[in-house]
C-alpha cells in the first residue's frame, strides 16, 4: 500500500491507550477507583480536544480481554463509571455530532451497560462530526482469530475462494472495517507496550508516549501529541 511519505498535518484518527489510573491513585493514598474516576474526566478532556482540533476518530482502550483478571470490586467500579460517563455525556456527543462506536466482545459486558451502549449508540448513529469508539473487552488477538474464524467458515461454504484471501479481505471482517486505521497511537504512563491493542490496524501508526499517568492527561500534553506528531515524516516503506 503505497502513500507517498510527507510530512503530516492532524492525525485523522487517533488511538489511546489509557493507562496510569491506578497509580494516580495510589499516589495519593486513594482507592483505584478514585484514579479512574479522575480518567473518566481526562476522556472528557480529550474528546472535546479532538473535536477543537479536527480529530476525526477517537479509539480508546478502555478495558482489556485481559483485564477480567483483576479484582471483582474493581471491575465492577469500571463497570458502573462507564455507565455513569454515557449517561453524562450523550446529550452533549449527540449536540456536537459525534457517533459513539464499540469495539470489542461487548456480549461479555454486563447487560446494564450493554443496554446503555446500544442505547446511545442508537441514538448517535447518524451524527457524522466525528467517532468516539470504546474499546471495551478488546483484544487484538481475539479480533483477528475473529476475522479468520468468518473468513474460513465463508470458504467452507464456498462463498470465498481460500486463494482470493488477501489483506483486504482480513481488514474487512474486523470489528469496524469502515474505521481508518489509526495515524497516532498514544499511551500514558510512560509504558512501552501495546497490550494487545490493535495489532492490525496500528501496523503503520506514529507512536506517542507520555510519561504522564492517563488522569494527568489533559488538553495541553494532547495538543503536545499533536505537534510532535505533525513534524514526523511518515515514510511507508519509501525512502523520501
Ligand atoms: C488504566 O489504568 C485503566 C484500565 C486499564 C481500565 P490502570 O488501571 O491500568 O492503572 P495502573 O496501570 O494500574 O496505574
Ligand atoms: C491496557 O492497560 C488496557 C487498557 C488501557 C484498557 P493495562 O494496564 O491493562 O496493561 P498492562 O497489563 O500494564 O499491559
Ligand atoms: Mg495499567
Amino acid at each position: 500500500m503505497k502513500k507517498n511519505a510527507e510530512k503530516s498535518s492532524i492525525p485523522e484518527h487517533v488511538a489511546i491507550i489509557m493507562d496510569g489510573n491506578g497509580r494516580w491513585a495510589k499516589e495519593r493514598g486513594l482507592s483505584r477507583i478514585k484514579g479512574h474516576e479522575e480518567g473518566a474526566e481526562s476522556v472528557r478532556v480529550i474528546v472535546d480536544a479532538c473535536r477543537k482540533v479536527g480529530v476525526k476518530y477517537l479509539t480508546l482502550y478502555a478495558f482489556s480481554v485481559e483485564n477480567w483478571v483483576r479484582p471483582k470490586a474493581e471491575i465492577a467500579g469500571l463497570m458502573k463509571l462507564l455507565d455513569k460517563f454515557l449517561t453524562e455525556r450523550e446529550k452533549d456527543l449527540h449536540e456536537n455530532d459525534v457517533r459513539l462506536r464499540v469495539s470489542g466482545r461487548i456480549e461479555d459486558l454486563p447487560l446494564f451497560v450493554r443496554r446503555k451502549l446500544k442505547k446511545v449508540m442508537a441514538a448517535t448513529k447518524d451524527n457524522r462530526a466525528g467517532q468516539l469508539i470504546l474499546a471495551l473487552s478488546y483484544g487484538g488477538r481475539t479480533e483477528i482469530a475473529n476475522a479468520a474464524k468468518q473468513i474460513a467458515k465463508l470458504a467452507a461454504t464456498g462463498q470465498l475462494e481460500p486463494e482470493k484471501v488477501d489483506e483486504a479481505t482480513v481488514a474487512e471482517h474486523l470489528y469496524l472495517p469502515d474505521v481508518p486505521d489509526p495515524d497516532l497511537m498514544i499511551r500514558t504512563s510512560g509504558e512501552m507496550r501495546l497490550s494487545n491493542f490493535l495489532l492490525w490496524q496500528l501496523s503503520y501508526a506514529e507512536f506517542y508516549i507520555s510519561k504522564k499517568l492517563w488522569p494527568d492527561f489533559r488538553e495541553a500534553e494532547f495538543l503536545e501529541a499533536i505537534e510532535e506528531y505533525k513534524g514526523r515524516r511518515r515514510r511507508f516503506g519509501d525512502i523520501k
